[in-house]
């Protein structure tokens, strides 16, 4: 690693990044770890906590109901979701740890995984399968595909008489690559596989029909792509498995005697005292976001990909490869392989080397994840609408005079 002259001039942000309180001095390529929310999104937030703060017991008694539901009706308007079965989480782990700890288990029942899944997530199926006897099956997917129909092929050959559930992503996390989950869950709920969504990388970042789609259980959040607070995350259980679902926190909702909708909408509105803005924020992050562009959100997942596709060239080039996937299986967000001599040793919440290292010489703010299934480190860009083009070419220089 040459850690001779690193001190280029920052490249600039989009016309757009002004509504963004990012630091000016930092190149920020990594809106996919945990988003990055507007300066006027956050003032509603501010708006709607001194409300709250202005008579907290008239707030929760009397105007919090309303609000909770008018912000999932415009959740499930956005998702074509039924909105009977849209309920919030604080966060998409919470939502996979909501539906994993709810089922039962029997021993000998499986539950796919595929090596490309989120860490937390899987190691929620690694510890509601230990504790029944069920068995997590790992499917190896390599990085590099020439056809999203080779994941679909890996995975349906995982499928056996015992499968009872798959955790499919949107969009993976390590290797940023958009799977093709719309046939998966299609493939694998006609087998009698229900299927766990995992939309973290969802609402904001590629289209979702869940009234199309029909999978049992989709969790995602609203705090990554489509900018709103943190703690912003959905939960939709579809109709015939809500019976089954309950929240983490056991509630009052659980004793409460009223129709099963009502006891369902009780249990998740009221997980005990919180702040519930994070929720309440949603509608305004998605009318902010789809207003800043003509076109809305097609146009804003249409541009953000694009700016990914570019950026990843970039960076291929500059690492001397070829892009790892096909196009159609990139989004806003763009994995390639580093090259390292280094032993591939599991994730660590203080950054791995590299990433540190272009922080602190460059000001690039862009993840770089050791991920041992697959013995290699990707580096990850993103694309949001603040990005410009020239912050890629800056990270490409940097990546050629580094390696
Ligand atoms: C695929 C995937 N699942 C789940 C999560 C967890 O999201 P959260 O931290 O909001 O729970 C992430 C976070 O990046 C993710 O990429």
């Amino acid at each position: 690693m040459d850690t001779g002259d690193a001190r280029m001039s920052l490249p600039s942000r989009s016309n757009l990044a002004h509504h963004w309180p990012l630091d000016p001095q930092t190149v920020f390529l990594n809106h996919g770890s945990f988003g990055a929310t507007p300066s006027e999104v956050l003032e509603e937030q501010g708006r709607l906590r001194g409300l709250l703060e202005r008579d907290p017991v008239r707030f929760f008694e009397r105007e919090y109901s309303d609000m909770w539901d008018e912000s999932r009706s415009a959740v499930a308007r956005m998702l074509n979701a039924d909105v009977d079965g849209m309920v919030f989480v604080s966060n998409a782990t919470q939502g996979v740890n909501t539906v994993l700890r709810s089922l039962d288990l029997e021993p000998g029942d499986e539950i796919i995984v595929p090596d490309h899944s989120y860490q937390a997530c899987w190691n929620a199926v690694d510890y509601v399968t230990r504790r029944s006897g069920a068995k997590t099956v790992v499917v190896e997917i390599p990085f590099r595909v020439e056809d999203p129909k080779q994941v679909i092929d890996l995975i349906m050959e995982a499928v056996t008489e015992r499968t009872v559930l798959a955790l499919i992503d949107t969009v993976t996390s390590p290797t940023g690559s958009r799977m093709p989950f719309e046939e998966l869950t299609n493939r694998l709920q006609s087998r009698g596989v229900d299927v766990l969504l995992d939309a973290a990388h969802g609402p904001g970042i590629v289209p979702i029909d869940l009234s199309r789609l029909e999978p049992a259980y989709c969790v995602g959040n609203f705090h990554k792509w489509t900018c709103s607070p943190k703690g912003s995350a959905f939960l939709h259980i579809r109709k015939d498995r809500k019976d089954l679902i309950h929240p983490l926190n056991i509630s009052h909702g659980f004793s409460f005697e009223g129709t099963a909708q009502e006891k369902f909408e009780f249990e998740f509105a009221w997980p005990g005292t919180q702040d519930p803005t994070p929720w309440l924020c949603i509608p305004k992050a998605m009318s902010f976001m789809e207003e800043l562009v003509v076109g809305g959100w097609p146009e804003i997942m249409r541009r953000n990909r694009d700016l990914a596709l570019q950026g990843r060239n970039l960076i291929c080039d500059a690492l001397g490869t070829t892009p790892p996937v096909p196009d159609t299986m990139v989004s806003a967000l763009a994995s390639v392989e580093v090259p390292t001599d280094e032993e591939v040793g599991p994730m660590s919440l203080d950054g791995d080397p590299f990433h540190n290292y272009l922080l602190d010489e460059y000001s690039i703010q862009v993840p770089v994840m050791p991920w041992r299934h697959h013995d290699t480190k990707y580096i990850r860009i993103s694309a949001q609408l603040y990005n410009h083009i020239d912050e890629y070419r800056y990270l490409a220089d940097a990546l050629t005079d580094s390696l």
